[in-house]
């Protein structure tokens, strides 16, 4: 696969050109206020096959499709239950995907196979403005190259799908940082398949009970295909230590002459060759925001180990320690 990779501002005129490309079935990369998407027409099972081969994406794994507001739902899902009118409402525009029964005009191809389909209003502009001037729901997986941290950046998917793509439209760098929650609405109480933008409390405070999908075994992979699936990784070793350890835990690596990075909340003095440190905002949005850029700037230093002190796992917490024991694995 090679083409050749249109990179436009996402101004008016970028995304009209954009919504040409998704009409004629091609693939654009756009900013979403989570990560960047990169989308495809959402109904039309040729245009989603090419997202997999651009991604190297596993077939079974299925895609999230956006939507310009929330009255769409009824052209891509069956059957629409009042509790996830409820989360729409309080949620979106936002970073929460709800999975709801597949409607018919939704072809196998983008939900890997399943009789369900996973749904959300994002709130960028850029992206509000693609799917309208689209005429139709644009599916959109993280637009980086399967098992790579997800681009918060235009230049991040340029590194991983230039020559593979139609266009990528430069939006600057992504608010939230972090990937949408996946709530499954199709079982009692709800379940909670990723952690995302949207916490854990704030769904709970809308919608009661909230299950939580556990462990990375077959069983949960079937709920949750994305499990299944390498996700994140530099290509350095991630190493998670507790908070407050990180000089300890370098040590034995610096002395066998590995270059390392630590990731820590706080101020570290330690100054060695081969050592670098990245201090990360107290704040855990200002903290998500940064996460992938961290990783993929610390990758390109070439260092071989990069520890990162655990987060409390609370609040965006949750989710920030979900992707890097991700990113660990
Ligand atoms: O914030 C986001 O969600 C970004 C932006 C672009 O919207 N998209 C994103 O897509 O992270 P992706 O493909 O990287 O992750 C989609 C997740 C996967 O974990 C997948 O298994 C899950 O959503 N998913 C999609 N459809 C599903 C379904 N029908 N049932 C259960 N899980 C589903
Ligand atoms: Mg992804």
């Amino acid at each position: 696969m090679s083409m050749r990779t249109l990179f436009l501002k996402a101004d008016e005129p970028g995304v009209r050109r954009a919504a040409e490309v998704i009409r004629a079935g091609g693939l654009v990369a756009f900013p979403t206020e989570t990560v960047y998407g990169l989308g495809a027409d959402a109904l039309s099972g040729s245009a989603v096959a090419h997202i997999f081969e651009a991604k190297e994406r596993p077939r079974g794994n299925p895609l999230i499709v956006h939507l310009a507001d929330a009255a769409a739902l009824e052209s891509v899902a069956s059957h629409v239950p009042p509790r996830a009118r409820d989360a729409a409402a309080r949620f979106w525009p936002g970073p929460l995907t709800l999975v709801l029964p597949r409607a018919g005009a939704v072809p196998l191809i983008t939900t890997g196979g399943l009789e369900t389909v996973a749904a959300r209003v994002p709130s960028h502009p850029v992206a509000l403005a693609l799917i309208e001037a689209s005429g139709h729901p644009i599916a959109a997986p993280s637009a980086n190259r399967s098992g790579r941290p997800s681009p918060t950046r235009a230049e991040h998917v340029r590194e991983d799908l230039d020559g593979r793509i139609e266009l990528i439209l430069d939006g600057g760098p992504t608010p939230v940082g972090i990937e949408s929650t996946v709530l499954d609405m199709t079982t009692e109480p709800p379940m909670l398949l990723r952690p995302g933008g949207v916490t854990l409390e704030q769904l709970r405070d809308c919608l009661g009970e909230v299950a939580v999908l556990e462990g990375d075994d077959e069983k949960a992979a079937g709920r949750s295909p994305g499990l299944r699936y390498r996700h994140y990784a530099p290509r350095a070793q991630v190493i998670i230590v507790e908070r407050g350890a990180g000089e300890v835990e370098v040590a034995p690596w610096l002395a066998a002459g590995r270059p390392v990075a630590l990731m820590a909340q706080r101020p570290v003095s330690l100054d060695r060759p081969g050592f670098r440190v990245r201090t990360m905002p107290g704040d855990l949005e200002a903290y998500a925001r940064d996460l992938f850029a961290v990783l993929r700037e610390l990758d390109s230093t070439g260092v071989e180990g990069i520890f990162v002190e655990a987060v409390p796992p609370e609040g965006l917490g949750l989710t920030i320690m979900d992707r890097l024991r991700r990113a660990a694995s």
